[in-house]
């Protein structure tokens, strides 16, 4: 059972079994990718992680007020990070029937109208956020609708929260209805206005967000390639070749262009901050432009595989004679669960349709540190002195099946933490730490 409680010190002490990545896996097995102490004490100053001490240095790293949240025998982990989700979709999650061009007609671009009330948008920051932490994600990337309030009431919340969170002001001025779309002009001003007022605010970070290149004319790609420009520090993120109809479309409304890759390229906007979100079906000169720009290439398998889109060749990208860089993300509501663990089942099963391998301990080294470096912030994503103390602390065996499964006996960690991937969800979150802050998910989940 945990508790907390207190004992004579001055800080804030988390004991449980820690387990953070210091390195990408080579594949199952690699164990010196890796640290675990099996009853670890993660130790927190001012809202960072200071030391990770065994449990039997209690002594040594206590003293006045320490508060001690026992969670002796749950696994700690960094806080996940998704890297490609969709603030306004929250209402879209699980709309039937439709491939991508006709689901963001039918469900998305009408759902994504009513951001424009700032008092609803406000309200819909809050269940975001607290959609993600129930998830054990302390930080995302995320789209916001094309409306500036709305990106700006999601960085309110979390800055009230005090969680990290990356957020753009969606920029659309063609191929939508008119109460979704913006113009180059205003898409440019907001966004700047956004970076002005948010970008290094606290924990708080705008990402320049041209939606994708069917729904930006030339002059509005143009417009966010010079705030880019001026802005070297901010993410960039956008949709690429994802759906077959959507590369053909590209085609056609950029005939000049090479192919998809090379329309964001021509602004500007490819480059190690570049988040090229799905980026299925590259042909070879995209992928070796991929490489060489460091562009990343968003992994968002539940949405792949819900709209339909097809399968992410990871071990293709990753390993091929021009590597790119890869993230994994939910893409909520194209995406069907908020949850990073339910994301690495699905993108497991992806792989085996291709042939290919994803270990437990690449998929939970992408979700916390590998997700962290594709956005640039090596203070996220690792439990280890000087990193932000986002925390989630999970219960492998939440459930009776997955309790069953577990007490089959024999359980490595890497065993453990593929039953957690691929059984695992929202359940086994027992709590989430922000800053070193409980979030209180006991309560909240029951
Ligand atoms: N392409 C352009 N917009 C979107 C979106 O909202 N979701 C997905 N999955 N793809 C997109
Ligand atoms: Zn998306």
């Amino acid at each position: 059972m945990t508790f907390s409680d207190r004992l004579p010190s001055d800080r804030t002490l988390v004991r449980g079994r820690v387990l953070s990545f210091k390195r990408r896996p080579q594949g199952a097995g690699d164990k010196g990718a890796y640290t675990y102490v099996e009853d670890g004490l993660v130790v927190i100053d001012a809202g960072r992680v200071t030391d990770v001490v065994d449990a039997r240095e209690i002594g040594r790293v206590g003293g006045k007020d320490v508060i001690l949240h026992d969670f002796s025998g749950k696994l700690i982990l960094p806080g996940f990070i998704d890297t490609h989700i969709h603030f306004p979709q929250t209402q879209v999650i699980a709309s039937y029937g439709e491939q991508l061009l006709e689901w963001l007609t039918r469900y998305t671009f009408p759902a994504e109208s009513r951001y424009g009330n700032p008092v609803f948008a406000a309200a819909q920051a809050r269940f975001f956020i607290d959609e993600l932490l129930r998830n054990g994600t302390t930080t995302a990337v995320c789209y916001g609708s094309v409306h500036k309030g709305s990106a700006e009431a999601l960085l309110a919340e979390s800055e009230r929260r005090g969680t990290a969170m990356f957020v753009g002001k969606t920029a659309m001025d063609r191929n939508a209805p008119p109460d979704v779309l913006d113009s180059a002009q205003s898409a440019y001003d907001d966004t700047a206005a956004l970076i002005a007022d948010w970008h290094g605010r606290g924990r708080q970070k705008v990402v320049i967000t041209p939606r994708f290149a069917i729904t930006s004319t030339p002059g509005q790609l143009e417009a966010l390639g010079s705030l880019a420009r001026a802005h070297p520090d901010c993410l960039m993120q956008t949709h690429l070749s994802e759906n077959l109809e959507e590369i053909a479309t590209v085609r056609r409304l950029f005939p000049e262009s090479a192919d998809y890759l090379d329309v964001y390229d021509h602004y500007g906007l490819i480059g190690p901050r570049s988040l090229m979100g799905h980026a299925i079906h590259l042909t070879p000169r995209e992928i070796s432009r991929m490489s060489e720009s460091g562009a990343v290439a968003v992994f968002c398998p539940t949405s792949n595989l819900f709209i339909g889109s097809g399968l992410f060749d990871y071990k293709g990208l990753e390993n091929g004679p021009h590597p790119v860089r890869i993230a994994l993300a939910t893409d909520v509501g194209g995406g069907t669960s908020y949850s990073m663990l339910a994301t690495a089942a699905e993108a497991y099963k992806v792989m085996q349709l291709k042939g290919q391998k994803l270990s437990a301990l690449e998929a939970f080294h992408l979700i916390t540190r590998g997700n962290a470096e594709a956005i640039g912030e090596s203070d996220l994503g690792r439990i280890q002195s000087g990193a932000h103390a986002d925390l989630v602390v999970l219960d492998s065996s939440a459930t009776p099946a997955m309790a069953h499964r577990l007490a089959a006996g024999n359980s490595d960690i890497e065993e453990e933490l593929f039953v957690l991937m691929t059984l695992g969800g929202e359940r086994n979150v027992c709590e989430v730490f922000v800053g070193g802050q409980p979030q209180g998910m006991r309560q909240a989940t029951g």
